[in-house]
């Protein structure tokens, strides 16, 4: 590829959602795999090795007093004091740990860690390792205080990441203020409408490439962009496929997108067997959101393919919404239905009284509700036994 069309992709790809964003069997991970090492943060097997952390750390329940190893990253030189830049410490801690089967990486309680954009790569040795956040994680303080020469568009990217854990009663720090003001990204809308889009703001936490994720009681505040999310998918009409990810018992507080499925239109592949379960949300604008127009442009033309997105659930999804955007949003493609959603114990409220507000937003999904919500979805259609191409299905 050349090499100006780099910058490029890495717009397309970059320029999405916040918390969890996954893509996996992707046709070139080779050359994926290059982009990455372009953009220069991925992280670098360390030489030598510290070994395993012998401290009282505060060894994760679920792992206590098993065989796993626990890296600390204040062994690997973090300092923890909200200022100091402690990327390298967790790229060292990070390579190590996914060196090692069986592995914990520690963020410890009473600390917080600065990190700058930073892509930790797999595959790791271990198809269990546990990310286990005590602490608190946060980015540079606003647009100014990026690094120049780094994408603003991420932050933290998991990349090629099979199977992994992550849990922790820590804090994800979003470090949001600063950015809400930046202008935004015009969106295309259903059937060629303009719509306001994502700011150029970092996505905190993306997983790319990656399957089998658990994503699990982390709280996660004040993020620039969406927090959970999942896509984009078929940038460019490539294949990509996620499934089988769970994310559960967060907290969202205070975003611009609260759990998030986003594709490209055009793309092919899947996102399905998607669970999330038991998140609390404050405020949040786009709490649950389903988006396959997604698009940088003005003109984005219509495209007849479009990523499969099938069995995805919202259980016990509570909490308030920025009445500025429908509480519940579903725009599937004209071409490619969404289908099996389903909805149990949903009740979003809107966070400012005496507004308006919009109603539930369906096109072209398919699903059940499962008990009443707040406020009712009456929009989703009928389940259909409309397979869709099997062959975008993945397994
Ligand atoms: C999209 O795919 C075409 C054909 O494979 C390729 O020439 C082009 O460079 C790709 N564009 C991007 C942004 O990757
Ligand atoms: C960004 O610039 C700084 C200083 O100019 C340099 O040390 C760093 O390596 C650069 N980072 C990347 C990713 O190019
Ligand atoms: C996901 O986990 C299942 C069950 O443990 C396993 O069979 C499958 O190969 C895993 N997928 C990947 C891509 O690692
Ligand atoms: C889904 O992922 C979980 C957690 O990684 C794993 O235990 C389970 O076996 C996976 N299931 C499938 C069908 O891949
Ligand atoms: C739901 O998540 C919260 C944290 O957000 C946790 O305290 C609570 O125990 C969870 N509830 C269930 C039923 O798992
Ligand atoms: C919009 O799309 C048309 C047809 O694809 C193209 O000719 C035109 O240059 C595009 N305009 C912009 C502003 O991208
Ligand atoms: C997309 O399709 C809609 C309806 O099918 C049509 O009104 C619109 O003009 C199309 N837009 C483009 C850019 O082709
Ligand atoms: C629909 O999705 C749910 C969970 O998301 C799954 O348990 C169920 O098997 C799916 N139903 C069909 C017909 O695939
Ligand atoms: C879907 O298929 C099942 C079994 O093949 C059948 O019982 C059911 O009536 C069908 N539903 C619709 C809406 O066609």
């Amino acid at each position: 590829m050349p090499f100006h069309q780099v910058p490029l992709l890495l717009f397309f790809i970059f320029s999405c959602l916040f918390f969890v964003t996954i893509q996996t069997r992707h046709r070139h991970s080779h050359s994926e795999h290059d982009k990455f090492h372009a953009v220069s943060h991925v992280s670098v097997p360390p030489s030598p090795s510290p070994s395993p952390s012998t401290s009282p750390a505060p060894v994760p329940e679920a792992v206590a007093g098993s065989r796993y190893s626990v890296f600390s990253v204040l062994d690997f030189g973090a300092i923890g004091d909200g200022v100091t830049d402690d990327t390298q410490a967790f790229k060292l801690a990070w390579d190590t740990a996914c060196q090692t089967e069986s592995a914990v990486l520690l963020v410890p309680d009473g600390y917080s860690f600065m990190l700058q954009s930073t892509v930790l790569a797999g595959p790791c040795k271990t198809a269990g390792l546990v990310f286990q956040i005590e602490g608190t994680i946060m980015p540079p303080d606003g647009p100014d205080s990026w690094p120049r020469n780094i994408s603003k568009r991420q932050w933290l990217v998991f990349y090629r990441i099979n199977g992994m854990l992550m849990q922790g009663g820590g804090l994800v720090d979003g470090k949001g203020e600063k950015w809400w003001n930046l202008p935004c990204k015009p969106h295309k809308g259903i059937y060629g409408t303009t719509m306001p889009g994502p700011c150029d703001s970092p996505v905190a936490i993306r997983f790319f490439m990656s399957s089998n994720l658990t994503v699990k009681g982390l709280k996660i505040k004040n993020s620039p962009q969406f927090h959970f999310s999942i896509g984009s998918l078929g940038i460019n009409h490539s294949r990509a496929c996620v499934s089988n990810i769970t994310v559960s018992d967060s907290v969202i507080q205070h975003s611009d997108n609260g759990i998030r499925i986003k594709t490209w239109q055009g793309g092919s592949g899947c996102v399905s067997k998607v669970k999330f379960r038991n998140i609390s949300m404050e405020a949040v604008r786009n709490p649950i959101i389903i988006d396959q127009y997604y698009c940088l442009t003005k003109n984005c033309s219509n495209q007849t393919s479009a990523v499969v997105i099938n069995d995805i659930s919202y259980v016990n999804i509570k909490g308030s919404y920025d009445v500025r955007s429908p509480p519940m949003s579903f725009a599937c493609s004209d071409s490619t239905p969404c289908i099996n959603l389903t909805l149990a114990q949903v009740e979003l409220q809107p966070a400012t009284r005496g507004r308006t507000v919009a109603n539930p937003y369906c096109w072209n999904a398919h699903g059940t509700v499962l008990t009443q919500t707040i406020p009712p979805v009456y929009c989703l259609m009928e389940e259909t036994n409309a397979t869709n191409d099997n062959t975008n299905l993945c397994g």
